[in-house]
């Protein structure tokens, strides 16, 4: 038994996520947690809403809220979406936490201590009818590139260039709108990371060849470049604030911290919420001295993500000059396309997680994103592989496979697990073939390979299907009772194991077909290699109830709907 502590990217607050950012950071997370907690280790899956920052102040002010209200509403949205999901988090936190602050802030003190922290004057655009220096995207004006209008003082929304305030053209603030702006030089807190470079070098050079090609690539890409010292504080109301104990005059200015800097310390802070709230120890999962150093530790992210969690985070814990843990795996992910374009947030092009769950159960989604997930490239939901997968992998192999059992069994032999005479060559080529799948399975898993790992589930799922097939008991049962009786009492071994093994994927359906057999204390969270052998875990004589139909049938008139209300075709651009 092992201790896991496990993250996934903290999803930002200003709204709820689409199918893309789940399956790259909080579902393969859920699904690795849950895997892990059924072999018996000792697992801790901590997650947050990211609530500094810019885009948080705005969406707040679209809303007409205080940004400490919005943001506490739009935690809750977004955690009742992730409990629709089944995503078992051990604690779900907020980076705007007094934990967080206070963490945030001793990291800080410490960098400075340790002197990777410069005070800096910078120019900055300022507003005096605001009375607050302007975030670049604050500053809006027309572009020199194209005359958009519209121009935001860090892009272009329009021709996508990258700008600076400085460069619009008749600039004026997004809050007021007042074009009498200036520029007038301010001091910012500048994290000196150039320094910390070799050590980061060093370091990713004895870590990262385990990861995944494309974390590790990312990685050392950032390092070639070299890392650049960076602000790591903004003009904002809402944020972390600079510790007047240590800037008195940047606390008096009201300054706070980056969001970048504090957020990835919330996977730390998210901890200490959950430890302050239940009890628990949150510094054995984090600090070396205190435990952490048995601890392996497992993060999940969508590629953008993967510099900041490679490569700046760890040199801020590095600068800290305290044995805080560091990512020991670093599953990265590519991106879910929406019919080959951009799911997109801003432009409300694809599918949301709430109209997902509106739609169809969490199951369908869960299954369907972790068999296809964008591993090695990025992949396509389209709505017809959507309904084909669930169709033919949910509905037919393993839906179908359950209620066809159960059903016929309780036609023909009543409320009991028929008894069926020994296990013949049919049983025992299965038993092999079921040990083989599970083995590789478990290989899979353990590897963090999802897309194979849901390819031998369905192998398994498979492998039952021709088990039936081959048996018949449908017609074995006009000439040998017995026989069809042992064939049914297999399959239903079968669907007891199926409701083991599937649980990280599907944990609903997984719940229902375990319900369905009214075991004595059923306590196994996993299956041996010689049970998968032996498939006798569940004995005849055992009552069992017949589960309403797992998996209904995504129709071509549902299919149509679908298209219809979400659009079926490729982004135009
Ligand atoms: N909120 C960021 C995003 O959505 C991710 C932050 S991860 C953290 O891309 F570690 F920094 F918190
Ligand atoms: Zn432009």
């Amino acid at each position: 038994m092992a201790r896991h502590l496990i993250t996934s990217a903290l999803p930002y607050i200003n709204g709820i996520k689409h199918l893309g950012n789940m399956v790259g950071s909080m579902l393969p997370a859920d699904v690795y947690a849950r895997y892990l907690r059924q072999r018996g280790h000792d697992v801790l899956y901590i997650c947050a809403t990211d609530e500094h920052g810019t885009p948080a102040e705005l969406a707040a002010k679209e809303r007409g809220l205080p940004v400490a209200e919005f943001c506490a509403q739009a935690h809750d949205a977004q955690k009742a979406v992730y409990d629709g999901f089944h995503l078992a988090f051990d604690h779900f936190g907020r980076s705007s936490s007094e934990q967080n602050a206070e963490l945030t802030q001793h990291f800080a003190r410490k960098l400075n201590e340790n002197g990777f922290i410069e005070e800096r004057a910078i120019r900055q655009v300022y507003s005096p009818a605001d009375g607050r220096f302007l975030p670049d995207r604050y500053v809006e004006g027309t572009c020199p590139h194209c005359g958009y209008d519209k121009a935001r003082g860090d892009q272009c929304e329009n021709c996508t260039r990258v700008l600076d305030p400085t460069d619009l053209i008749n600039p004026r603030s997004a809050i007021s709108g007042s074009t009498e702006l200036e520029i007038r030089e301010t001091k910012h807190l500048f994290l000196l990371q150039s320094k910390l470079q070799g050590e980061v070098e060093a370091w990713i050079d004895e870590v990262a060849d385990e990861w995944p090609q494309l974390s590790s690539s990312i990685a050392r890409k950032w390092l070639t470049e070299g890392l650049n010292d960076r602000a790591i504080t903004r003009d904002l109301d809402w944020g972390v604030p600079v510790p007047a104990d240590t800037w008195p005059e940047l606390a008096a200015d009201g300054k706070v911290f980056y969001v970048w800097f504090d957020a990835p310390i919330e996977y730390i802070g998210s901890t200490k919420e959950w430890a302050d709230a239940t009890g628990n120890d949150w510094k054995s999962w984090w600090y070396e001295p205190a435990g952490a150093s048995d601890v392996r530790y497992t993060e999940f992210m969508a590629k953008d993500n993967v510099p900041f969690h490679s490569v700046m985070f760890p040199a801020t814990e590095m600068g800290v000059r305290e044995p805080w843990k560091k990512v020991d795996y670093l599953k990265g992910f590519n991106w879910l396309t929406y019919y080959g374009g951009k799911f997109s947030t801003s432009q409300k092009r694809g599918v949301f997680t709430d109209q997902a769950l509106e739609i169809l159960p969490a199951d369908y989604w869960r299954y369907f994103l972790i068999a296809n997930a964008p591993e090695s490239d990025d992949s396509s939901f389209t709505w017809e592989h959507f309904t084909a997968t669930v169709n033919k992998d949910l509905a037919d192999t393993l839906g179908n496979f359950v209620n066809r059992v159960l059903s016929f069994s309780r036609k023909r032999f009543g409320d009991d697990v028929p008894e069926g005479g020994e296990p013949g060559e049919a049983e025992q080529k299965l038993g092999v073939e079921i040990a083989r799948l599970l083995a590789e399975y478990e290989e899979q898993m353990e590897a963090l390979q999802f897309r194979k790992a849901a390819a031998a589930l369905r192998a398994l799922w498979s492998a039952g299907n021709s088990y039936l097939e081959e048996k018949a008991p449908w017609l074995e049962i006009k000439t040998n009772k017995e026989g069809a009786a042992l064939t049914l009492r297999t399959a239903m071994n079968l669907i007891h194991l199926y409701s083991v093994v599937s649980e990280p994927f599907i944990p609903a359906s997984a719940a229902a077909m375990r319900a369905a057999f009214a075991l004595a204390d059923d306590t196994r969270t996993w299956v041996t290699a010689d049970e998968a052998k032996a498939l006798t875990t569940v004995p005849a004589g055992t009552a069992f109830t017949v589960p309403p139909v797992l998996f209904a049938k995504i129709t071509d008139e549902d299919l149509e709907s679908y298209k219809e209300r979400f659009g079926g075709e490729p982004a135009a651009s």
